[in-house]
């Protein structure tokens, strides 16, 4: 069976990463089809919105969606996000963002004396619903009376399912979940989620649960990340976390993603965790390790198991022994650094 993959770019260093993963992709020889969809800023100036009214049902004839970031400097943030990655987000139901959080051999990691012993972590986001559920809005706008409300959105189903999916992964790892909440300074939506999350553990007798404040956890994480396995949080909480996170694992340019709807056979949607990185776009320096990941993390979503762990191995050994982009202390480009990845797998 040929894997569908639809292909996003997107803006920035999106395109130039990306081209890495699929060159690392068709470096396996596997039976898979790109469909590139050139969907993003310059989408929206050249036809008025970020990706055709029909894009989700072009997604949806796809098995993957492998995307690299979407935002630029000429579209305000929130209408760039907002008309991609989050209406996919939504509009798919991938209510699950997986991130793993690894230090790998050769990374340089910002933590005094940690090495990769230390940093393994697995980072759950909710992916459709809490701060960003897109319920607000804003009233007098300019006038010194200006209000803008912004709504928070926990439903039992929503985080029913993603602490479950949580639970899940930490049984078949070293058996620690860390869910992140602020249930004592919010005292509706958090403490809902405490709440399921008490109830799901009682089902996990295996699993140690634990619950954390937020702004301790991300003390934590810096202190002591070994002592983390895996962490679940609302969206905006696995948002922020999991940039550090990144740091911790070497920086933006390491950090790979899936956003999936497990059990569902829609298509997941893989990126690396960084943005478009306008400051660095352009001049071909971008680390390509994240989006290189995120196919790993799609390749396991097609049931290529055996390929995913190749390629995997791949990324390790040119981590360990370079090229190196600069971010990671080399001086190698994008283009350098993914062919060696792809060097060792043909
Ligand atoms: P960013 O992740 O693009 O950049 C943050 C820092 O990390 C910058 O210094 C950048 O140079 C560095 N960096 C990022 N990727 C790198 C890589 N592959 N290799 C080496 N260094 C890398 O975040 P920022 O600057 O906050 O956002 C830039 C744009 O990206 C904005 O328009 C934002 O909305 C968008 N964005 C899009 C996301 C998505 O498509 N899922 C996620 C995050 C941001
Ligand atoms: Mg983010």
């Amino acid at each position: 069976m040929t894997h569908r993959v639809a292909l996003l770019p997107g803006d920035g260093v999106g395109p130039e990463v990306i081209a890495e993963a699929r060159r690392a992709v068709d470096a396996l020889g596997l039976s898979l089809e790109w469909t590139e969809l050139p969907w993003g800023s310059a989408h929206l100036h050249a036809h008025g919105r970020m990706m055709p009214a029909d894009a989700l049902e072009t997604l949806e004839t796809h098995d993957a969606i492998l995307m690299g970031a979407i935002g630029d400097p000429s579209v305000p943030d929130h209408i760039s996000l907002w008309g991609v990655v989050l209406e996919i987000r939504q509009r798919l139901d991938l209510w699950a963002n997986v991130r793993p959080a690894r230090l790998l051999e050769g990374v340089p990691c910002p933590l005094a004396g940690r090495t990769p012993t230390d940093v393994d972590m697995l980072f759950v986001r909710e992916n459709t619903e809490g701060e960003y559920s897109g319920i607000g809005g804003r009233a007098h706008q300019g006038l010194a009376s200006e209000v803008a409300v912004e709504s928070s959105v926990f439903t039992r189903q929503g985080v029913e399912r993603v602490l479950r999916y949580a639970f899940e992964l930490a049984a078949g790892r070293r058996g620690v979940l860390t869910s992140a909440t602020k249930s004592n300074a919010s005292r509706y939506g958090y403490v809902l989620w405490d709440e399921v999350a008490d109830e799901v553990a009682a089902e996990y007798t295996g699993v140690r649960y634990e619950r954390v404040l937020v702004d301790a956890l991300a003390a934590r994480m810096v202190r002591d990340p070994a002592g983390l396995d895996v962490v679940v949080a609302s969206n905006l909480f696995g948002d922020i976390l999991t940039d550090l996170a990144a740091a911790i694992q070497g920086g933006m340019g390491m950090a790979a993603s899936a956003n999936l709807a497990p059990g569902s056979g829609r298509p997941g949607l893989f990126e690396p965790v960084h943005g478009s990185a306008p400051d660095i776009a352009g001049r071909g320096v971008a680390n390509p390790a994240g989006a290189i990941w995120s196919a790993v993390l799609m390749l396991e979503h097609l049931g290529e198991t055996g390929a995913a762990r190749t390629l995997l191995t791949a990324l390790e050994d040119v981590c360990r022994e370079g090229p190196r982009t600069r971010d990671l202390g080399g001086s190698a480009g994008t283009a350098e650094v993914g062919e060696a990845v792809a060097a060792r797998l043909r």
